[in-house]
C-alpha cells in the first residue's frame, strides 16, 4: 500500500513483527461498518461519487459475507484487517475500491472499529452480570432465612443468613456493572475523521459518522482521537475489579465446599474427579475463576505499561492493544458463565450451616446487647461480663444456652430467664433490623429493591 516510497520489500520478520491480522481479524464486523458510515458520508458530501459509493458499499457487503462464511484471511502480507478487506474489495469491485480511504488513515479507522468492539464487549459483560445477579437474588431469596456463620478473620463472629451473604455479591455486581456504565458513556464519542492525526482537508461530516455508527457526536481533537486507548484500559480495570469480586465468591465455594466447611456440595457439571483419588471430587471451575482474576489484572497491566510515556499522536505499540482486551474479555465471560452456573446449581447444606452457626459462641455479642438493653449495663462492662460467660461455656464444654440460671446470675445478678430468648441463632439474625442487615426481613426487602432495580432496566 505504500510501494511508491519503497524500494525493497520487508524483511521476513518484519512482516511477522508488524502484522496484526492474527488477532486483529476479530475486528471485521467494526471494521466494515465503519468503512460503510465512512463512505456513505463521503458520497453526501459530494467527496465520491453516489455511484463509486454505492459499489464500495456493496463490495464491503459481500467481503462481509464472505468473512461470515469462510472466515478472515489471515495473509500476513497484507498486515492487518483494514489492509485485508480494503484489498479484497479490490478484487471484487476494481478501481473505486481505492477511494474508500480518502479522508481518512488506519489511525482513525483502528480507533473506531476497536472502540464499536470494546462497546460490545460492555454491552455483552453488562448482560452476563444481569444474569449472575438474577441468578444470586433467586437464591437468596430461597434462603433469606437460612442461618449460617457469619465470619471476620475468617473466625465465626456472629451467624448471618445466607440470603444476606449471596446479597454481598448482588452489591458488588451492581457497582461493576455502574462502572462499565460510566466507561461506556465516556467512551461513546467517534474518532473517524481525525485521519492520520492532524484533521483532513476534505469537507468531511464527522457528526454524520459519529450517527451512522451510534455515537454520541464526534470526538474533539484529532490527536487525542487516534491515540486514546482510555476506553480500553477502562475496559480492563473494570474488568479487574470485577474479576476480583468474582474470585471471592469463586474463594467461598472452594471453602464451602472442602470437607471440614462442608457448607456445600458443587454441582458435578462444575466439578471434576481425580485420576488417583476416587472419592475426589475438586472445585476445578470456581479454581480457574479465582486463577482468571490473575490473568485479567495481568492483561490490564500489560496494556497500562504499552501506553505508558508514549507521546503523541499514533505509534505502533499501540497495535498491541487489542490482545489483551481480546483475552480479558474471553476469559471473563468464561469466568461470569461459570460462575453463574454454580451460583443456579449449588446445591447448600442448610444444616450443616446451621450446626456450625451455633458453635464458636456466635450469639456472645447478643448476650452483651441484652445486658445493654435490658440491664441498662454500659457496652464495654457487658463486653466484660459476656466475656467471663464466654470463659465458663468454654471450660464446660456447652454452648451459651446450656449455661443454668443460676451459674449466670453468680456471674452477674442482673441476668434474668429472658436472657436466653436472644441466645438462640433465629433470634439473632432477626435482630438484626438495621437497614442492610441480617435479618431475614431486612434481607427480603433489599430483594425486593434489586428485583425492582433489575426490572426497571428493561430486557
Ligand atoms: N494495525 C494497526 C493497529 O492496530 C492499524 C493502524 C496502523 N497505522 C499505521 N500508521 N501503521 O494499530
Amino acid at each position: 500500500m505504500w510501494g511508491g516510497r519503497f524500494a525493497e520489500g520487508p524483511a521476513a520478520v518484519m512482516r511477522e513483527i508488524n502484522a496484526s491480522i492474527p488477532f486483529d481479524k476479530r475486528l471485521w464486523q467494526q471494521d466494515i461498518a465503519g468503512s460503510k458510515a465512512h463512505v456513505a458520508m463521503l458520497a453526501v458530501k459530494g467527496i465520491v461519487t453516489g455511484e463509486d459509493a454505492q459499489a464500495i458499499t456493496e463490495g464491503l457487503s459481500r467481503v462481509a459475507e464472505e468473512y461470515e462464511q469462510h472466515g478472515v484471511p489471515v495473509n500476513m502480507e497484507l498486515e492487518d484487517i483494514h489492509m485485508v478487506t480494503e484489498s479484497r474489495l479490490a478484487e471484487l469491485i476494481g478501481p473505486a475500491a481505492g477511494r474508500l480511504h480518502t479522508a481518512r488513515s488506519r489511525n482513525d479507522q483502528v480507533a473506531t472499529d476497536f472502540r464499536l468492539w470494546v462497546r460490545d464487549a460492555m454491552d455483552e459483560v453488562d448482560a452476563a452480570l444481569k444474569a449472575l445477579q438474577q441468578a444470586l437474588i433467586a437464591r437468596a431469596e430461597e434462603h433469606a432465612a437460612s442461618v449460617m456463620p457469619g465470619f471476620t478473620h475468617l473466625q465465626s463472629a456472629q451467624p448471618v443468613t445466607l440470603g444476606h451473604h449471596l446479597m454481598a455479591y448482588y452489591e458488588m455486581l451492581r457497582r461493576d456493572r455502574s462502572r462499565f456504565a460510566d466507561a461506556r458513556a465516556r467512551m461513546n464519542q467517534c474518532p473517524l475523521g481525525s485521519a492520520a492525526l492532524a484533521g483532513t482537508g476534505f469537507p468531511i461530516d464527522r457528526h454524520m459518522t459519529a450517527q451512522a455508527l451510534g455515537f454520541d457526536g464526534p470526538t474533539g481533537n484529532s490527536l487525542d482521537s487516534v491515540s486514546d486507548r482510555d476506553f480500553a484500559l477502562d475496559y480492563l480495570m473494570s474488568a479487574t475489579q470485577l474479576s476480583l469480586h468474582l474470585s471471592r465468591l469463586a474463594e467461598e465455594f472452594i471453602i464451602w465446599a472442602s470437607q471440614p466447611f462442608g457448607f456445600v456440595s458443587l454441582p458435578d457439571a462444575y466439578s471434576t474427579g481425580s485420576s488417583i483419588m476416587p472419592q475426589k471430587r475438586n472445585p476445578d471451575a470456581a479454581e480457574l475463576v479465582r486463577g482468571h482474576a490473575g490473568r485479567i489484572m495481568g492483561c490490564m497491566n500489560a496494556l497500562a505499561v504499552t501506553m505508558k510515556g508514549l507521546p503523541l499522536a499514533y505509534s505502533k505499540d499501540m497495535q498491541d492493544d487489542k490482545p489483551p482486551v481480546f483475552e480479558a474479555h474471553d476469559l471473563l465471560g468464561l469466568c461470569i458463565a461459570a460462575m453463574t452456573g454454580m451460583v443456579e446449581k449449588v446445591d447448600f447444606r442448610t444444616e450443616r450451616m446451621r450446626a456450625l452457626a451455633m458453635s464458636g459462641f456466635s450469639t456472645a455479642t447478643d448476650l452483651a446487647d441484652w445486658l445493654v438493653r435490658e440491664g441498662d449495663v454500659p457496652f464495654r462492662e457487658a463486653h466484660h461480663i459476656t466475656g467471663r460467660v464466654v470463659k465458663l461455656a468454654e471450660e464446660r464444654g456447652v454452648q451459651l444456652a446450656d449455661l443454668p440460671l443460676a451459674d449466670l446470675q453468680a456471674i452477674d445478678a442482673r441476668i434474668t430467664e429472658s436472657l436466653y430468648d436472644v441466645l438462640t441463632v433465629d433470634a439473632s439474625v432477626a435482630s438484626r433490623m438495621s437497614h442492610g442487615g441480617t435479618a431475614p426481613e431486612q434481607v427480603r426487602a433489599r430483594i425486593a429493591e434489586a428485583r425492582k432495580a433489575l426490572a426497571g432496566e428493561g430486557a
